[in-house]
C-alpha cells in the first residue's frame, strides 16, 4: 500500500535548528570523551540535529560517562567552552538569532538553567507556548521566534562561576529536541576582566 508508507515516511522527516547568537556551545575532545566521539561526529557533521536522530542512525548510542546528557545542551561539555562564556547582568537585554533549517511545529522557551542540576531557575525568559516553527509559515516565520530578545533577571547568588549556568534555547518540535546553551556568568565576575555583555575567558 503506497499511502501508509508515504505517511511513516513523514513522521520521520526531521526538524532542524541551531541558535547562531549568542555563541552556544559546541562539541570538542572533553564532549567526545564525557559523551562519546560518536555524538560528536554527528554534530560536526550537521550542528541543526537532534538527540532522536543520533539513537536513530546509531542505534546503540550510549553516553560514555554519567556527565553527559544527550538532553541538556545536546550533551556539548562546558569544559570545551570556556572561552565562550558571556557576563551579563540583571536587566541587560541579549538578542538571539536562531537558524531554523528545518521546521516543524511545537513549542519553545528559553530559560536560565543550572548546567550542573539541570533545573531551571526561575520563570522562563521567553516563551512560545505553541506555534513554534510552523511549516506552514516556514521559510516566513514570526520574526519574534527567530530574532529575539531576553532580560536577564536579577541572579544574585547564583550563577557566579563559569559553567555554573547556561541560558537554554528548548524547541521541541513533534517528537524532536533541541537545546542550544549560551554560557554565561552573572554580574559578579572581576570587573577588570569584563564588559558588558562581552565574551570573556574562563
Ligand atoms: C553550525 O554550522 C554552520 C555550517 O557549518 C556554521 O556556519 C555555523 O557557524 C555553526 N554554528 C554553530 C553554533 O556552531
Ligand atoms: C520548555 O519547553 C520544554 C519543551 O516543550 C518543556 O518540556 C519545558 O517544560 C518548558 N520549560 C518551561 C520552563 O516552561
Amino acid at each position: 500500500m503506497l499511502f501508509p508508507s508515504i505517511l511513516a515516511l513523514v513522521t520521520v522527516a526531521s526538524a532542524h535548528g541551531v541558535v547562531q547568537k549568542p555563541h552556544p556551545r559546541t562539541p570538542g575532545a572533553e564532549t567526545s570523551t564525557a559523551c562519546g566521539k560518536v555524538l560528536t561526529d554527528f554534530y560536526k557533521a550537521d550542528n541543526t540535529s537532534y538527540p532522536e536522530a543520533l539513537v536513530r542512525s546509531h542505534p546503540t548510542f550510549k553516553p560514555a560517562t554519567s556527565s553527559c546528557n544527550p538532553y541538556l545542551c545536546r550533551g556539548y561539555q562546558f569544559a570545551d567552552n570556556t572561552a565562550n562564556v558571556y557576563s551579563y547582568k540583571a536587566g541587560e537585554k541579549v538578542d538571539f538569532s536562531v537558524y531554523i533549517r528545518i521546521p516543524h511545529v511545537g513549542n519553545a522557551n528559553v530559560s536560565v538553567v543550572d548546567a550542573k542540576a539541570n533545573k531551571v531557575i526561575g520563570e522562563p525568559l521567553k516563551s512560545w507556548p505553541s506555534g513554534y516553527a510552523d511549516g506552514k509559515q516556514f521559510p516566513n516565520l514570526p520574526k519574534d521566534q527567530t530574532q529575539f530578545s531576553v532580560t536577564i533577571p536579577d541572579l544574585s547568588g547564583k550563577c557566579a562561576s563559569p559553567g555554573d549556568c547556561v541560558i537554554q534555547w528548548y524547541w521541541f518540535g513533534q517528537g524532536q529536541t533541541y537545546e542550544d546553551c549560551v554560557d554565561f556568568t552573572f554580574g559578579s565576575a572581576p570587573a577588570t576582566s569584563m564588559r558588558r555583555g562581552s565574551r570573556i575567558a574562563a
